[in-house]
């Protein structure tokens, strides 16, 4: 295993300045005072780790990333319990996945261990940076993210990368509450195709789910869902979460894992916590046409996105090129009794049996 050098940081940002920004974290937009990185090359493999200051990275312009888009990422958040431990939820998926992305990538493969001691090291040195226990959904975000760090501008897999680990006080994603977000259909744009990235937490499937979104937001709506590119006839899911129907007989259904749409780990817990509740659960193919069925026929009772950063957040209008649905103006009962029963594991409300909680500090 890899170990790290810690140079901490001596310009701390101040206890006021934390208190102030962990009064209202929003998301993503204040990076606390360390950040780790580790160094890899093709001849060397992985280097020892270091926590360094958090602060500007020194690349040079030739180097991989910037012209190729070699870059995958994840994304996972350290949750304060009641006696003021820390724990993250199923680092070891997150580590896998980001495994996976790598050889999508043809980036290396950071071992599990190594990924989930990078966390813990940033969560231990950064750890007055984790919000208080009971101050609603909040958590520290994480995000570790690798990098063709190669100065080259040939078009192969890089020789040298960098990993990085960074982290950021979350509130809720989307602001205003509880509320059901809506949803813009796009037919313009797709986010992945058959063969391609889809599958993979990689930078430029967020680059190309960018006009969508800006296309969502000049119909008013304040996410975008991609349809499979091929037909252009099944849901995929959002720019960055999921998507689950609820059905009016009991059954939790969510668009199967084609190789287009990212494997969410709060997408495979829910069905996993869904069932355990007694729904249905099924992972399907599901036309765009059974949304707009659903919703007019009553089958379809609720809508709700899921991932770590929205955790699970109701949708309730779909919009298209010539219409739109409305599932409910309220959050619906089966997404709430999920959200609820997914924050308490997350927050040590309820114990952990199924061995998803890992401690950091
Ligand atoms: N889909 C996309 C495109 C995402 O970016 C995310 C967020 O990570 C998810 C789904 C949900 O994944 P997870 O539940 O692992 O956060
Ligand atoms: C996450 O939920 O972690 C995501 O990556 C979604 C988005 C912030 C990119």
């Amino acid at each position: 295993m890899l170990t790290f050098t810690t140079n901490s940081r001596t310009d701390r940002i101040p206890a006021e300045e934390r208190a102030r920004v962990l009064a209202d974290p929003g998301f993503g937009k204040t990076m606390t005072d360390h950040m780790v990185r580790i160094r890899w090359t093709r001849d060397g493999g992985w280097e020892n780790g270091d926590l360094l200051p958090y602060g500007p990275i020194s690349l040079d312009p030739a180097a991989s990333v910037l012209h190729y888009g070699q870059e995958i990422f994840e994304g996972l958040k350290a949750y304060r319990h009641e006696d003021g431990s820390i724990w993250s939820f199923r680092p070891q998926a997150n580590a896998e996945r980001l495994q996976r992305s790598a050889r999508r990538l043809a980036l290396p493969e950071l071992p599990t261990d190594d990924f989930v001691e990078s966390i813990k090291v940033l969560v231990d040195a950064d750890q007055d940076w984790v919000p208080d226990y009971g101050t609603g959904e909040t958590s520290l975000y994480l995000r570790p993210f690798m990098i063709a760090s190669e100065a080259f501008l040939g078009v192969r897999p890089a020789n040298e990368a960098t990993y990085y680990v960074i982290a950021s006080p979350a509130g809720a994603y989307f602001s205003g509450g509880i509320k059901p977000v809506s949803l813009w259909l796009s037919t313009d744009y797709a986010r992945a195709g058959d063969g391609g990235t889809g599958a993979a937490k990689c930078g430029g499937n967020y680059a190309s789910s960018l006009a969508g979104q800006v296309q969502a937001a000049e119909y008013g709506c304040d996410q975008v869902v991609f349809l499979d590119s091929s037909t252009h006839t099944y849901i995929e899911e959002l720019g960055g979460m999921n998507l689950f129907f609820v059905y009016r007989d009991g059954r939790l259904v969510t668009p199967q894992l084609t190789g287009t749409i990212l494997e969410g780990i709060t997408r495979s817990s829910i069905l996993q916590l869904g069932s355990e509740m007694g729904l249905t659960v099924e992972e399907r193919r599901i036309p765009i046409q059974e949304w707009k069925d659903g919703v007019a026929s009553g089958e379809i009772a609720e809508v709700f996105a899921c991932g770590t950063a929205a955790v699970v957040t109701p949708v309730g209008t779909l919009k298209w090129d010539g219409g739109e649905c409305t599932v409910s103006t309220e959050p619906g009962e089966a997404t709430m009794k999920i959200r609820e029963t997914l924050l308490d594991l997350q927050y040590g409300k309820t114990a952990d049996t199924r061995g998803w909680m890992q401690r950091l500090v």
